[in-house]
């Protein structure tokens, strides 16, 4: 089964050893969690996969094929995708001309089958702003913005960080139900959360990180029956 698989990845910020060991297998087709308090390592572990981290060992097969080493821009062009934590949108440019900005030439053998009509129709809210500069959207318009450029470069493989954090519940809610249409659409998705109620909505496993290491893996059914897990990993439960 193709899809991704990150093994034995150690990641250094200079001397700082920050990852140690991680290995992770997504199916391809899968939506999968990365559940971890702050500072566990979750960013690190996405930056490593998207090349905007170094490994200093280990290996990361897209497919099979080995990405790591590889720059971000070849790792896009590959069929990944990234959205920062920080949704990153261009306040002067408006909400089309943003999407537009996503748009990349796709290898051949991606289906292009983003546009921004299709964002639009993801996220009804985006076409009502059109027009409107990114400085003027709400953080919940921004997230979706910033998933919305990311699609227009026809990813099949989906990276969030942390994509609801900070956002109020009406949109978390919004967020929620429009990854999952991601998901039946047919992407990969690797997500980060801290909390578990919004990965248990759209994911099918879960990894939990914890100063650098993964400690566990497996189905939300097995981590909710593990109280002690919860509580030693987790911001809750
Ligand atoms: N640029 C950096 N230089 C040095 N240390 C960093 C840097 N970025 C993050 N760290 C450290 O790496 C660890 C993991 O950070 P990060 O991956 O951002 O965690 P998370 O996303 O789970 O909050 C933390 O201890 C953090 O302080
Ligand atoms: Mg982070």
């Amino acid at each position: 089964m193709p899809g991704l698989k990150v093994r034995d990845l150690h990641t250094y910020y200079g001397t700082s050893h920050i990852l140690f060991d991680v290995s992770l297998e997504i199916e391809d087709r899968s939506t999968v969690c990365l559940l971890g308090r702050n500072g566990a390592g979750k960013t690190t572990t996405l930056k490593s996969i998207m090349g905007l981290a170094t490994p200093r060992s280990g290996a990361i097969l897209l497919d099979d094929l080995e990405i790591g080493g590889k720059s971000p821009v070849d790792i896009a062009r590959l069929g990944v995708g990234y959205v920062p934590e920080e949704r990153i949108i261009f306040p002067d440019l408006t909400v089309r001309e943003n999407l537009e900005v996503g748009e990349k030439t796709a290898p051949s053998y991606v289906v292009e089958r983003w546009s921004v009509d299709a964002i639009y129709g993801l996220f009804p809210m985006l076409e009502a702003l059109d027009g409107r500069v990114g400085a003027y959207l709400s953080g919940g318009e921004q997230q979706m913005l910033s998933i919305g450029r990311t699609l227009m470069g026809n990813p099949s493989l989906l990276l969030l960080d942390e994509p609801v954090e900070g956002l109020a519940p009406a949109v978390v809610s919004a967020l929620s139900t429009q990854i999952n249409r991601l998901k039946k659409m047919g992407l990969t998705i690797l997500f980060s959360e801290q909390n578990l109620a919004f990965s248990e909505a759209i994911a099918d496993r879960v990894f939990i990180i914890e100063s650098g290491r993964i400690k566990y893996e497996g189905t939300f059914a097995d981590l909710n029956a593990d109280a002690g897990l919860k509580h030693r990993y987790l911001a809750v439960g």
